[in-house]
């Protein structure tokens, strides 16, 4: 006789536009590994339609969601509880479904650091992000309380939400660019860069400036040729692309799922999909 975790589940990305995530693969290699018969789309739906979209996956029955842009902060007022990560970050990535309740979490935060703890590099104690979205906003939240920055210059043409935390400096683009870029970690959470978004940043970034043994991560993937991290490893620092990223917020997505750790084999057919 079958048990209720044998019967096939749907999972799903909400997006807009979706075509493009790597998502339904990492996923779909995840349940194939540890031998579960669930599934998981991809599913394009519009800001007007979030709202509408999530009383549908309540009643579905969906088991759990992603969401991406446009919806990771929208989403909040539609859902019922929020992790208190989820709540500090303002950003949802991560849904998980208990009965008629939508759970909301927020796995890139873990997920960078993550990816952060793969890199062949110093521990770092002064960082700049650059970028004040859903992406920028969980790298902050990782590097004020998992890995633990001393100073985090957080840069933005809008500005930044008000710091909440004295480790925290707000600055503009111009304002970074005036002087040294003195940070053994530079995180690029913009869309500049990402198929279809902006080719440059406000002002270029003179990489020279940044300590030898500094590191360079971007968001982004795949990665953009002749970008940021072209130059950053020209110029011989340690750099690392989005998909290190978006693998480890789908192992812990995967997890809140599962409520279980995901054995070693399954994160790698996961990275083998990715990659
Ligand atoms: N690897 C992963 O797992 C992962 C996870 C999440 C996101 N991402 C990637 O990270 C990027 C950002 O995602 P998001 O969710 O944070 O998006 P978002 O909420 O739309 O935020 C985008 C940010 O980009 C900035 N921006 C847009 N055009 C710019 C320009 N010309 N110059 C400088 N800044 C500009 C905006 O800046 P201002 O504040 O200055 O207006 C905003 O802060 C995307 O490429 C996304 O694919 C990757």
């Amino acid at each position: 006789m079958s048990s209720t975790s044998d019967l096939p589940r749907l999972y799903a990305l909400l997006g807009d536009p979706v075509h493009h995530s790597r998502s339904p693969a990492l996923h779909q290699a995840a349940f194939t590994a540890l031998g579960l018969p669930h599934r998981y789309f991809a599913l394009r739906v519009p800001p007007e339609r979030l709202g509408a979209a999530l009383i549908g996956a309540r009643a579905l029955g969906l088991a759990g969601l992603n969401l991406t842009i446009p919806h990771k902060q929208a989403a909040l007022p539609h859902l019922d509880d929020l992790s208190p990560s989820a709540a500090r970050i303002g950003a949802v990535n991560t849904v998980i479904l208990r009965g008629d309740r939508l759970y909301g979490d927020n796995t890139d935060s873990p997920g960078f650091a993550a990816a952060l703890g793969q890199l062949r590099a110093r521990t770092p104690s002064a960082a700049i992000v650059l970028g004040a979205g859903g992406a920028a906003r969980a790298v902050v939240d990782a590097l004020l309380h998992q890995v633990g920055v001393d100073q985090l210059r957080w840069v933005s043409r809008a500005g930044v939400p008000p710091p909440h935390d004295p480790r925290i400096r707000a600055l503009t683009y111009p304002q970074l660019a005036a002087g040294p870029l003195a940070a053994d970690l530079l995180v690029h959470c913009t869309s500049v860069g990402m198929a279809g978004g902006p080719a440059e940043l406000p002002i270029p970034l003179d990489l020279t400036t940044m300590p030898a043994g500094a590191a360079v991560l971007d968001l982004v993937y795949p990665r953009p040729p002749g970008g940021l991290l072209d130059r950053a490893e020209a110029r011989g620092l340690a750099v690392q692309d989005g998909l290190e990223t978006l693998l480890w917020q789908a192992v812990y997505a995967q997890e809140r799922w599962q409520g279980r750790p995901l054995p070693a084999p399954v994160i790698e057919a996961m990275r083998a999909a990715l990659r």
